[in-house]
């Protein structure tokens, strides 16, 4: 079975060509070692069930269930859930969410590593279609009542319940985390809440951009330019880029950066490629290692280095930019 990565699927994924067939998206979030989302893969032959996860050793293990039980309609991606739903779907097009008892160091973990959090879950909302149900299961009080918080200020969603929560959910298949619970002797919290048909709250574009592309004539040599190199960092809102180091190739600086955005971090190469047969002039573009994906992220490293090339010395003129600014349409 091809493992699936985010950072290699279409974005947006067309979950139906993939599948190949037209049926309910649904959706877990960190399956574990799979025991829900192999449950649901026997009980659900109407849908396509995607389960999202970022442990390879989860991925390996459900996999090699996925391939013994011959299950067709159940695929498999390496992703953190933030990425996926940013990039792979687009908004109303989810139809059931399940999330089994996420961050089990709550209290330790830092605010922005939290799964459950306002921005995750306005992205959630902003993929579900109307009618859609979202199931959160945990068994830390604490976790549930921050949760309950969250969601009954979400305008996009209705509670099913009567209450904030149940203990049990008739038919609901044990995950290990809920055994473990129940061993050590704590209660689980379930909720289930439902899309409603207000408004999707905002969330950034599934969409790819193009690649970036910077042509520049310079009168200085690329040892010229790698002598000129410093450390640098550059940030826009929640966009961070720095580049820490720059090699000289045969006819090319190749530039190390990392590029950390909202729902995605990548660490790839900015590659200043002398033309052929056009002596002086240079293009600036992603080498294609490590696959980099066109982020509005990748468009303000490309700027960035650009204008720190351009700043260099007053000959250096620019002759072409395919870039995206960080405020452009598109
Ligand atoms: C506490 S375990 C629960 C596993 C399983 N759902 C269960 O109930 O037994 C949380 C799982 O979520 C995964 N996970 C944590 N954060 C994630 C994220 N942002 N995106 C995808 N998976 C995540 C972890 O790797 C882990 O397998």
């Amino acid at each position: 079975m091809q493992r699936l990565n985010v950072r290699r699927l279409p974005w947006p994924t067309d979950w139906a060509a993939l599948f190949g067939a037209e049926r309910p998206l649904v959706l877990e979030i960190g399956f574990g070692q799979g025991h829900f989302l192999l449950h649901l893969a026997q009980e659900r032959a109407d849908a396509n069930l995607v389960g999202l996860e970022i442990s390879n050793r989860c991925l390996t293990r459900v996999e090699r269930s996925v391939e013994r039980q011959g299950l067709r309609q159940l695929r498999l991606v390496h992703s953190m859930a933030e990425t996926a739903l940013q990039f792979l779907f687009t908004p109303a097009s989810i139809d059931e969410v399940h999330i089994n008892f996420p961050d089990p160091w709550f209290r330790e973990r830092h605010g922005h590593r939290r799964l459950m959090q306002r921005n995750t879950l306005d992205l959630l909302v902003n993929r579900l279609r109307p009618g859609a149900d979202l199931y959160l299961a945990t068994d830390i009080r604490a976790y549930a009542d921050m949760s309950h918080e969250l969601l009954a200020a979400t305008p996009g969603l209705d509670n099913r319940l009567d209450a904030p929560w149940v203990g049990s959910l008739p038919g609901r298949v044990v995950t290990r985390y809920e055994r473990v619970a129940r061993e050590e002797g704590r209660c689980c919290y379930f909720m289930v809440w439902r899309r409603n048909d207000s408004p999707p709250p905002p969330a950034p574009r599934a969409k790819e951009l193009p690649m970036p592309h910077v042509v520049l004539q310079s009168p200085l040599s690329l040892e010229a330019m790698r002598a000129r190199f410093e450390a640098r960092q550059w940030h826009h809102g929640a966009t961070h880029v720095s580049c820490s180091r720059v090699f000289l190739g045969e006819r090319s600086l190749l530039f190390d950066v990392y590029v950390k955005e909202a729902n995605i971090d990548q660490h790839l190469a900015l590659l200043l490629l002398e033309r052929q047969n056009r002596p002086g002039e240079f293009t600036l573009q992603p080498a294609m290692y490590g696959h980099p994906r066109a982020t509005e992220g990748l468009h303000l490293a490309a700027n960035a280095l650009a204008d720190w090339l351009l700043s260099l010395d007053d000959g250096t003129v620019l002759l072409g930019r395919k870039t995206r600014g960080p405020d452009s349409e598109g």
